[in-house]
Formats: structure tokens, sequence, C-alpha cells
């Protein structure tokens, strides 16, 4: 019998400091009513002085391997998703490993913005499908409140730091649990759609966000309504087999957009993005954990999750946890 990827454990961590709507308001010409009427967000947290990416991956992650029942020795293969690396290099999922006790096995990251998670969640079914794993960690952790300009109204708002994370066990005898089929796509002609306009190669700096926001939107309503039917077509299934939709929370309309679209009944779309923006790549764990945990994500339900960011890419990953 085939190997299956299978969710064991998630877990999830945001900084305590909330900035709200109103706080931002005081800060750029924006308004409470503009960010929910056209994002749907409510506040986002902000890490604290000295608290790095590394540090959220951490905390997100103890709660993982504890929903897991599992210990960092038995983890051999730890992915961090990305953008905002503490360092250049070493990897953040190096620092993860040595502060988790992680012994053995390969630590590295994935830089897909915000579709970071899902192409981490691919990389480790793979490594696990061909037996070069048995235990995973995979992250998703950001620090976006770093490479944000402060002052511009079209991106500050919706963006926030936080972390989410996954235990993925291989194994023989999972029946049909697990990672069911994957999606990924990239296509860098659309680069300057979404970006920072810095890195140690071009500009010898960490640089800030920038991004044409409405023409990301409508990629973002097309290319993650396609990778959710390539996923679903690809296990042989169909959108209404699906239990529950983790989407990438990044803006309440994109989510609602993508519903209408696909005729999805809104109720089983998971949605978080008014509790802490769009935390890139930790968007998705985030709210797979909010859904598992709050009891709606049960054992044996068939799990949807998508995201697209930055490169642009966009996927889609389906899981039967
Ligand atoms: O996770 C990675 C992928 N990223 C995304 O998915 C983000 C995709 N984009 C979006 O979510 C939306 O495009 C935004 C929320 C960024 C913007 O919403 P929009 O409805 O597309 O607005 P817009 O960019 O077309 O701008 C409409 C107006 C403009 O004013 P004028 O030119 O019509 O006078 C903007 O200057 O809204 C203005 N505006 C704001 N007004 C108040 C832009 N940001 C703000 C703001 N407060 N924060």
């Amino acid at each position: 019998m085939a190997s299956r990827s299978v969710l064991t454990g998630v877990g999830s961590y945001l900084p305590k400091r909330v900035l709200s709507n109103a706080e931002l308001s005081r800060r750029v010409d924006t308004s409470d009513e503009w960010i929910v009427e056209r994002t749907g967000i409510r506040e986002r947290r902000i890490a604290a002085d000295g608290e790095k990416t590394s540090d959220l991956a951490c905390a997100a992650s103890v709660k993982a391997l504890e929903a897991a029942g599992r210990d960092a020795k038995d983890i051999d293969l730890v992915i961090v998703a990305t953008t905002t690396p503490d360092l250049t290099f070493p990897a953040t999922a190096a620092r993860v490993q040595a502060e988790l006790g992680v012994s053995h096995g390969a630590a590295f990251d994935i830089q897909a913005v915000c579709s970071g998670f899902i192409f981490a969640l691919a990389t480790a079914d793979n490594f696990l499908a061909r037996g070069q794993a048995k235990a995973a960690l995979v992250i998703g952790a950001e620090t976006f409140s770093r490479i944000m300009d402060w002052e511009d109204r079209g991106t500050c708002v919706l963006f926030g730091d936080g972390a989410g994370a996954v235990v993925l066990e291989a194994r023989e005898d999972a029946a049909d649990r697990g990672v069911i089929s994957t999606f990924l796509r990239t296509d860098g002609r659309m680069h300057d759609l979404l970006y920072v306009d810095g890195g140690p190669s071009e500009t010898q700096t960490v640089g800030k966000v920038r991004m044409v926001g409405n023409a990301v939107f409508r990629h973002a309503v097309e290319h993650i309504s396609g990778a959710m039917l390539e996923a679903c077509a690809r296990a042989g299934v169909s959108l209404d087999d699906v239990d529950w939709f983790v989407p990438h929370q990044a803006n309440q309309r994109i989510l609602d957009g993508v519903a209408r679209k696909l005729g999805i009944d809104v109720d089983k779309v998971v949605s978080t993005v008014a509790l802490h923006g769009n935390t890139s790549a930790a968007s998705v764990p985030l709210a797979l954990d909010v859904a598992v945990r709050d009891g709606r994500i049960k054992s044996g339900d068939l799990v949807l999750m998508e995201a697209l960011g930055g490169g642009l890419t966009w996927g889609a990953a389906l899981i039967r946890v």
C-alpha cells in the first residue's frame, strides 16, 4: 500500500499586539469603514520588537506537535514558508529546527510569498511519498509588518504578522486520509504586480511591499478558482464533495468572489481575515487551526486549501484530515 502524508496536528500563533483599523486611520488617510467594506479586515497583529519570524514559527510548531502527540525528536523534516526570514541566510527553518530541538533530517525555507504554505505542503508531501522523510513540520510564518511601507495606504492596511504549522506523517495504513492532490503554478511574467523593492543582490536593502492591488485582485479570483478545480480534477472529486474550504486570507471580497464564481456555499468557507488580515504564508494554516480547534473541521473531512501570492504564484491542496 502506498504511503500517504497524513495531517496529525495543527497549531498557530499570533503576536499579542493588536493594530486596529481605528489606529491605522490615525496614521494614514483611510477609515475603518473603507477597510472593512473593501477587505473585511478589522485588525491585524504586529510582532513585538525583537520578536522574529522564527519565534512565531516555533510557537505555532510547539502547538502543532502537541496536537499531534509528537516530540521534536520524531520530526525529520522542517520546512518554513516565509517571505520575511530572520536573516538573508541561513534559512529560518534552520533556526526553527535548532530551537525546537529537532536533531536530524533537513530543514529549509520555501519562498512563494502568500502561496508559500501550499508550496511547502506539496514539497513535504513529495518527500514523505518518496520515503525521504517520515514526519514533517510544515510551517507558514511571517513578520510582514517589517516590510510594509507604513505610508502606503494601499498596502499597509492589509497585512499582519502570524504563524501556523502542521505535522505531516507518512503512513502506510492511512486508508483514504492524507494529502490527496496538490497543484502549484508560477507565472513570473506577473512579477511587477506584487513584489518587494529591495533585496541582497539587487539593492542590498530589505525593501518594502509594492502591489497593484486591483490587478492582483482580478488574477486572484480567476487563478484561485482554476487551481481549486484542478486539485479536485486530479483527485477525481467534485467541489460538492469538499466539506471545508480553507483559503488564503487576503481579502473577504476575494473569498466571496471565488465562492460565487464556483457556486460554493459560503458557510463552508473558513474566514479568519477579519482578525489578522493577510499574514501571507501563515494565513492558510492559521485558518485551518482555528476551524480544527473550534470543531468545524473533523477527522475524515475533505478540505481544500488554496492561495495566490507574489510571483505570481498560486496553488491548491486537497487533503482528507
Ligand atoms: O495575498 C497576496 C495577494 N494580495 C491580494 O490578494 C490583494 C488583492 N487586492 C485587494 O485586496 C484590493 O485590490 C485592495 C484591498 C488592495 C484595494 O481594493 P480595490 O477595491 O481594488 O481598490 P482600488 O485599488 O481600485 O482603489 C480604489 C480607491 C482608490 O482611490 P481613487 O483612485 O478611486 O480615488 C485608492 O486610492 O481606493 C483608494 N484606496 C484607499 N482608500 C482608503 C486604496 N487604499 C485605501 C485605503 N483607504 N486604505
